[in-house]
């Protein structure tokens, strides 16, 4: 059976879009369907994507609210709306605890660089301003902390070439948006193959 999966954003959406497409036509096609994109910004530019490719969004403003109250709106949709998976894609806030133990092992985030040298935000400049001659793109689970969830696969992408962190940024992004839906599918499809052979 297709499982349900949310897409929670904060911005651009450029790897919700690539979810989606795959979700219509390509590796993720009859492995699930896409709920809704949820975002915590009304203005986040991944909504009008969403909505022109015919998905349901959500907003539940962030901004103007204590976390506990923004976190309690999250928990309560969340809760109601039951998706197998919580798939964040750059969404920008941190997974209170309550929706972590609702959803356990059933959030997955993709961050732009290797979880174990770097948390948080701006993983590409991270990379850039350090140097770097590779940066590792990260698919995890997420967990209570920051960034510190079961590592589901890390892809390396060569930065040696990059003179610009927009060059850094574009090239990261463009491995992004294969291989996080490639990691999906593996999680997908291992826990298709095991509740087949649980019957
Ligand atoms: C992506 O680079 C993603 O890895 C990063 O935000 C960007 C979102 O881009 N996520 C994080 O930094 C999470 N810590 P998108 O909105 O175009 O998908």
């Amino acid at each position: 059976m297709k499982k349900k999966i949310a897409i929670l954003i904060s911005g651009r959406g450029s790897n919700m879009k690539t979810i989606i497409k795959n979700v219509e036509d390509s590796i993720l096609k009859e492995l699930c369907e896409v709920m809704v994109v949820f975002s915590n910004k009304k203005d986040a530019p991944g909504l009008e994507i969403a909505k022109s490719l015919g998905i349901s969004t959500k907003v539940i403003e962030s901004k103007g609210k204590k976390r506990s109250t923004y976190n309690k709106l999250l928990f309560d949709y969340l809760d109601e709306l039951n998706p197998d998976y919580i798939i964040l894609a750059g969404y920008m806030k941190i997974i209170s605890s309550d929706v972590v133990q609702r959803f356990r092992n059933r959030i997955i985030n993709i961050h732009p660089a290797d979880t174990a040298l770097h948390q948080g935000l701006h993983g590409y400049e991270w990379a850039f301003e350090n140097k770097m001659e590779s940066t590792k793109i990260t698919v995890h689970f997420v967990d209570e902390e920051l960034d510190t969830g079961k590592v589901i696969a890390k892809r390396e992408v060569d930065i040696s070439d990059c003179g610009t962190i927009e060059e850094v940024e574009q090239k990261g992004l463009k491995v992004e948006h294969q291989f996080y839906s490639e990691c999906l599918k593996k999680i997908l499809t291992t826990e298709h193959t095991e509740s087949t052979e649980n019957g």
